[in-house]
């Protein structure tokens, strides 16, 4: 397990803490780690462009430490951009200064400068992932976050090794333009010219056949996928020829486990999946495995598919040169790009453990609703402006009909220096301020104007939440994984069309629904999540696909201090970076 990450540069220091963590904590261990954001020449599909980089890496180093550990992640920021990272699903209890979106937990660290992420995984075990949170940088600055169990795992089978699959999205221009050209604008972004496995995009694509993903294995041993989709607008379906996968975990939570043929994976999710090498090889000696998008949009976006390969060690000894690959490259376990039903069928499967080492603490009784709808908007042209949206007009996104307007400032700051009355306004609404059949209307007639603002959700600490996302029809239905801050929330129900607040609840599974960070809300449908808000600070809700965040698809929870310091925000670090 340790060899994952030997030969990045840390240091451990062991320190005796004096009052544990969690009681079977007798010491916690301290990780350091170096992160210097550098341009990088790299090549893909024979176009080579500046790619910004940790470390000169793509993807970025892996950080891999143990459930109680505390982590320093020193990240200088060498180039003349300014850059965030975000720990993503780590949890950050009382310690939203170290949580990294841009202007929400933070000001960016600007070039020269250097900002230490101080935070202590707490009762957290399992894949997820770290990745900029600034612009749309995380389409190359991103690497997977490894928990290792303080426990076995859950499941008895041996595990050979353990396989870091991340997923990512190649452009052969520069990421920057195309976000700065979709806001000024206000059109679709391009698509990107190719999906990635850890960084390679495989033999499907133009001059592409060397940067292939490739894995080995034994016959008969079962090896641990650790599945991460860090692609940035882009929902992708996974699944290996001939070879079924078992799901043990989604977004660092164990869940029961069931096997599939294949799975969905959405920007910000991960999923733990067991892959017994079970088949026997033709004369190659290699399965296909690929990802492509699954597709709920109609807008255009990248089509392709990225593949890489299970290669089975022959018991033949010398040299294999270039791979010869073999010549059927077709994935029968994929489903189609625009299977929903497969989609949906995969996240109603998804359970958790619910065992008395890992029970399933779903909030039973809720303090609040929140009813929210997640939208995409047609904003009327401005006069004298060029707009190259639909008709003429541009997009935009929201959440109860406020796009969301990214301040100059910390919120976080602001929230800390009782300063967000004044600075801010702490009423985003608490449900649709105007009721309409939400996935019902005509997605090109309706008025889709929305209004802009930089409005916060306030609760008192402890607050056990439920919130309701509901997706609309304005332009087209889409499915939206949203992404919640500093908490793990419950998928407690879901559903097509509109949440009905009369009937749906009686259908909650409140026994043992998925524990996630991240959830995708159906396509022309709702998801309904609940949450203990325990965790003091300044939280960022929004949709994972950067375009969608771009246009305004998020908003801002903040949880204030409970009683005494256990329950409060600790003070800002010193080096904390300032506007
Ligand atoms: Cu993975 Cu706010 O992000």
């Amino acid at each position: 397990m340790e060899g994952l990450c030997h030969h990045y540069r840390f240091l451990i220091v062991t320190l005796v803490l004096l009052s544990g963590l969690r009681q079977s904590y007798s010491s916690t261990t301290t990780r350091q780690f170096e992160f210097n954001i550098e341009w990088k020449k790299l090549t893909r599909l024979c176009h080579t462009k500046p790619l910004l980089t940790v470390n000169g890496e793509y993807p970025g180093p892996t950080i891999a430490v143990h459930e109680g550990d505390h982590v320093e992640v020193k990240v200088t920021n060498r180039v003349a951009m300014n850059t965030t990272i975000h720990w993503h699903g780590i949890r950050q209890l009382r310690s939203a200064w170290a949580d990294g979106p841009a202007y929400i937990t933070q000001c960016p660290i600007r070039g020269g400068q250097s900002y230490t992420y101080n935070f202590t995984v707490i009762d957290q075990r399992g894949t997820l992932l770290w990745h900029a949170h600034y612009g749309w940088q995380r389409a190359s600055l991103y690497g997977a976050f490894i928990i290792y169990p303080r426990m076995p795992y859950p499941f008895s089978v041996p595990i050979q090794s353990e396989v870091p699959i991340i997923f990512g999205e190649w452009w052969n221009g520069d990421v920057d333009a195309v976000e700065n050209e979709m806001m000024l604008y206000g059109g679709g972004p391009n698509s990107s010219d190719a999906y990635t496995i850890n960084g390679l995009p495989g033999p499907l694509y133009p001059c592409s056949k060397k940067d292939t993903f490739i894995q080995t294995v034994e016959r008969g041993k079962t090896y641990l996928f650790r599945i991460i989709n860090a692609a940035l607008n882009d929902e992708l379906f996974f699944a290996i020829a001939n070879h079924t996968l078992t799901v043990v975990e989604a977004d660092a939570v164990y869940t029961k486990p069931f096997t599939t043929r294949a799975i969905m994976v959405a920007p910000g999710q991960t999923t733990n999946v067991l892959v017994t090498a079970n088949q026997f090889p033709d004369s190659s000696g290699m399965f296909v495995m690929a990802a492509k998008p699954y597709v709920t949009a109609i807008f255009p976006f990248d089509n392709s598919t990225t593949a890489g390969f299970l290669k089975y060690q022959s018991t033949r000894t010398g040299k294999i040169e270039a791979p010869t690959l073999p010549t059927n490259l077709a994935v029968h376990n994929l489903p189609e790009m625009k299977d929903t039903v497969y989609a949906t069928t995969f996240s109603k499967m998804l359970r958790s453990l619910a065992t008395p080492e890992y029970p399933c603490n779903v909030p039973k009784k809720i303090d609040k609703r929140v009813i929210t709808t997640v939208s995409l908007n047609l904003q009327d042209c401005p006069a004298n402006k060029t707009c190259k949206g639909f008709s003429g007009k541009r997009f935009f996104a929201s959440m109860n009909n406020q796009s969301f307007v990214r301040p100059f400032k910390s919120v976080l700051e602001s929230h800390y220096k009782n300063l967000t009355n004044v600075e801010f306004s702490s009423d985003f609404p608490e449900k649709p301020p105007t009721a309409f059949d939400y996935t019902g209307v005509d997605p090109f007639t309706g008025n889709m104007n929305t209004e802009f603002g930089t409005k916060l959700l306030v609760v008192p600490y402890g607050t056990n939440m439920e919130i309701v996302l509901q997706g609309t029809s304005f332009l087209n239905t889409e499915n939206h994984p949203i992404h919640v801050h500093g908490h793990n929330f419950f998928v407690v129900g879901s559903g097509f069309g509109n949440f009905d607040v009369a009937k749906d609840p009686a259908k909650y599974n409140l026994v043992d629904p998925p524990e996630r960070n991240t959830v995708p809300v159906p396509t022309g449908g709702w998801a309904a999540i609940r949450l203990k808000a325990d965790n003091p600070g300044v939280w960022f809700i929004h949709c994972h696909l950067e375009e969608h965040t771009s246009w305004g698809l998020a908003m801002v929870l903040i949880v204030k201090n409970g009683i005494g310091q256990s329950q409060s925000l600790l003070p800002p670090p010193k080096d904390l970076p300032l506007c």
